[in-house]
Order: structure tokens, then sequence, then C-alpha cells
């Protein structure tokens, strides 16, 4: 069977090297994930004034995440934590109160920076976030990707060989992953 995967790049930067990451990762997925990408950059910044009458980027934006089966996070390290804009968006789909978007939905986290410890910080900080809003998450393997330059082109293909190969072992631990939660959800979670 195959799963509906959405994921979202943390970097709104057209230059974006998570962006790069993420073309990678659709690239060496395995054929049973549908991979398309959930876009927050249209969001107004939130505030619980919305809740009683959600509009309509809000919308759009809890409805990506409900027709998919799970979720991928690809993020930059900003400042020891995630991009204030990919908070923003979690905190506009775990609303209003009670409609959760993250419920039940398994994610994975995952980026790329040109410092050593590859947005390990920002992907800490992003993991307790999730767990907040109750999203089983692959727990390992761990993803921290130092950019090098050159090592993924505007295209997502990978340069390296070894990198190349522990990405595609990544994207095929969450599809087992997936396939795993679902198997023991309720058929219509
Ligand atoms: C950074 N950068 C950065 N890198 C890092 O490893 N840890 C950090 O805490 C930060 N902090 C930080 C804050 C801000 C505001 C910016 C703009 C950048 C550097 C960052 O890793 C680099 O710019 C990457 O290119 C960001 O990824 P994207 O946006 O290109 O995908």
């Amino acid at each position: 069977t195959t799963h509906k995967v959405g994921y979202l790049v943390g970097s709104l930067a057209k230059g974006s090297i998570n962006r790069k990451l993420a073309k990678a990762l659709v690239r060496v997925a395995p054929p049973e994930l549908e991979m398309s990408e959930i876009s927050f950059k249209d969001l107004p910044l939130y505030s619980y004034d919305y809740d009683a009458d959600y509009p309509p980027a809000g919308r759009a934006f809890k409805a990506a995440i409900a027709a998919v089966d799970a979720v991928l996070f690809v993020t930059p390290e900003y400042n020891r934590s995630i991009p204030g804009g990919l908070k923003n968006a979690i905190d506009w789909a775990s609303r209003p109160y009670g409609t959760n978007s993250f419920t039940r939905k398994p994610s994975a986290v995952i980026g790329t920076s040109p410092g050593a410890i590859g947005t390990a910080v920002a992907q800490q900080n992003l993991r307790s976030v999730l767990s907040f809003c109750n999203s089983p998450q692959m727990n390992a393997p761990e993803a921290y990707i130092q950019f090098t330059p050159g090592l993924i082109t505007d295209d997502g293909e990978v340069t390296n060989e070894a990198t190349a190969e522990f990405l595609r072992k990544f994207m095929q631990d969450f599809h087992l992953f997936i396939a795993r939660v679902r198997s023991v959800l309720p058929k219509d979670a």
C-alpha cells in the first residue's frame, strides 16, 4: 500500500539548502511514499482571535495536513530553534482547540545546516513541539546533515554516495514507521 507524505520545508529562502534536501528526499523516497509539499508561507501570524472564524489560509493548511498519512519536517536551525514561520504554521495546525491536526499523524524530522551539528538543536526543539501536539514521531534514525558546498544540487541530486544512501535509508525507515503506526490506528483516523 502507498502512503501520502506531506513535507514542510522550514525555510522561506529562495536559495534554501533545506529545500534542496527536501528535493533529494523526494528523489530517494521508496515508491510507496507519495510525496507532496505543504506550503505555509501564506499564513498570517497566528492569534486565537482567528479561532472563531478560521480564515481560508488556515483552513487550507489544516485540510492539507488532514489529507496526508504522515508529515515530514525538513527544517533549518535558526538561533538554535526552528524558524518562526514554521512554528507559526504548527500553531495554526494545532488549533482551534480540539481540532489539532497532528493528533495521531506520524511525523519525522530532518534538517541541514552548514554547521557541524546539522540542525540538531532545532530538531530537539521541534520534537518537543510535536510531542505536545501528540504526533507519533520516528525516533530513529536521526538525521543531522552538514551541508557542504555542492552536496545537493538545485534539482535535489545528492553528489555524495554515502549521503545519498543514508537519505534513502532514512526514507525507507520512515515508510516502515508510517506503516507500523497506521496499522494500529482506527480505520477512520
Ligand atoms: C542561521 N544559521 C544557523 N545555523 C545553525 O547551524 N544554527 C543556528 O542556530 C543558526 N542560526 C541562524 C539564524 C538565522 C536567523 C539565520 C538566517 C541563519 C545558519 C543557517 O544554518 C544557514 O543560513 C542555512 O542556509 C539555513 O538553511 P536554509 O534557510 O538555507 O534552508
